[in-house]
């Protein structure tokens, strides 16, 4: 699937990656600033903060209670919000959107 990064000031990064894949690890393995993901990826750091396009959000699973609670950490949260590797990466995903942050602390 392609998924295009947006950063704080607007520039788009598109990429390719495998399903199965994370929103993080995606990031984190095609260079994307902006997502740290520190804790690679079990759901501890709130570092791979990110939103999901509006035009995405309905189609991306719900967040479990330990990822909300964990989104209750970041900076600047939004109803979009979502920590990255959090979110698989399906073909059902192909062409989404994520915005990135200005900062994930
Ligand atoms: Fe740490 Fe997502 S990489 S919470």
């Amino acid at each position: 699937p392609l998924i295009t990064f947006v950063s704080h000031d607007g520039e788009a990064k598109e990429v390719h990656v495998e399903s199965g894949t994370n929103l993080m690890q995606a990031a984190v393995d095609n260079g994307v600033d902006g997502i740290l993901g520190e804790c690679g990826g079990v759901c501890s750091c709130a570092t791979c903060h990110c939103y999901i396009d509006d035009a995405w959000v309905a189609k991306v699973p719900a967040a479990e209670d330990l990822e909300k609670d964990m989104l209750d950490c970041v900076l600047e949260p939004k109803d979009s919000s979502r920590l990255s590797c959090q979110v698989e990466v399906s073909d059902e995903l192909d062409g989404i959107v994520v915005h990135l942050p200005e900062s994930q602390f």
